[in-house]
């Protein structure tokens, strides 16, 4: 069952140095009870995207096309108080930097009730016996509610902000490079609790990341964008062992852990600045098997198998395969 319908959209910053085409034309859509992956380079509008969704774009940004569907509706067309409902009852977010979000002076566990007063009709006594429920739910011993946030870990940090996200029982929650300031161990665990949410609570979870170790960890499908745009979506498996683009064949075969026996692959230059994209499609430049066609027209993001959806000119061809020798 689709939850969450984007068709289309472009994302663009109308800054002084010109128009920053961060998200330029992108369609995909969320599974109940799924973790869709959205990998990438640094840069390439996976935070646009998501502040987009939900419609808290910093300046100057402005949605410019396109749509957000949900529940039969377009979130686009909201009022700024119509959405900050949406925010907590159906999509919620947890931001790159969780340490901001919270306020330093105040313990945890008061925090997490004034934010559940604010969204539920409950008494004082009530919002803690639910605040901690959450903390329960996220792994955290209830006992710490009365601590600051300086005296958590950033691995705890993390389970708190779930805990927060969590509190007015969203269908979707986006998740912001969540693991990046994580060890390893710590990250892989706060990923187990994700996959946890999305079984026992249905979630369904959008998860940001550029590191693909992650997607292989925790996502049932992965939608891969390069500059602005999405290259290349599927399953999991499918990205990993029969993806079409040769941007996401590089990426995976850059990464030294995720090889077998093949050669480790060099993508050469670096992505572009989307204030002046490529012509046609935006990865030719950097592309081994790249055309004129590629270089005088953007190929259209299609369904090329059932569910595999792709924007690459010689997708269909294969010679094609393993271009990166
Ligand atoms: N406030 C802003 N004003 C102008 N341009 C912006 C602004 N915020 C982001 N951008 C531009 O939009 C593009 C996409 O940025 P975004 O932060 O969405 O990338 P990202 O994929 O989340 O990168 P990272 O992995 O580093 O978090 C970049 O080219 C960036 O320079
Ligand atoms: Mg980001």
């Amino acid at each position: 069952m689709t939850v969450l319908e984007v068709k289309n959209l472009k994302v663009y910053f109308f800054s002084e140095r010109g128009t920053v085409k961060a998200v330029d034309d992108i369609t995909f859509d969320l599974q109940r009870g799924e973790i869709l992956g959205l990998a990438g380079e640094s840069g390439c509008g996976k935070s646009t995207t998501a502040y987009a969704l939900l419609n808290i774009l910093p300046e100057p940004g402005r949605i410019v096309d396109g749509s957000v569907v949900l529940d039969g509706e377009d979130l686009t067309q909201k009022s700024p108080i119509e959405l900050q409902k949406i925010r907590w009852e159906e999509i919620s977010m947890i931001f790159q930097n969780p340490r901001s979000v919270l306020n330093p002076v105040l313990r945890v566990g008061d925090q997490i009730v004034e934010t559940i007063m604010l969204h539920e009709d409950t008494t004082p006594n009530e919002a803690w016996k639910l605040m901690e429920e959450l903390l329960e739910v996220v792994g955290i011993d209830p006992a710490f509610a009365i601590n600051y946030p300086h005296e958590f870990t950033a691995g705890m940090t993390q389970r708190i902000m779930i805990a927060l996200a969590l509190v007015a029982n969203p269908k979707i929650l986006i998740a912001d490079e969540p693991t990046a300031a994580l060890d390893i161990t710590v990250a892989v665990q706060l990923l187990q609790l994700l996959k946890n949410l999305q079984e026992y609570l249905r979630l369904s979870i959008i998860l940001i990341t550029n590191d693909l170790a992650t997607i292989a960890e925790a996502c049932d499908r992965v939608a891969i964008m390069y500059a602005g745009q999405i290259v290349e979506l599927a399953d999991v498996k499918t990205i990993f062992k029969d993806q079409l683009h040769p941007y996401t064949e590089g990426l995976i075969r850059s990464i030294p852990s995720l090889l077998g026996s093949e050669e480790l692959v060099f993508i050469p230059g670096s992505p572009p600045d989307l204030l002046t994209p490529p012509s046609g499609c935006r990865f030719h430049p950097r592309c081994p098997i790249a055309t004129t066609l590629c270089y005088k027209t953007q190929p259209k993001y299609r369904e090329i198998k059932k569910r595999h959806f792709i924007a690459c000119h010689h997708a269909d061809q294969l010679w094609r395969k393993n271009v990166w020798k």
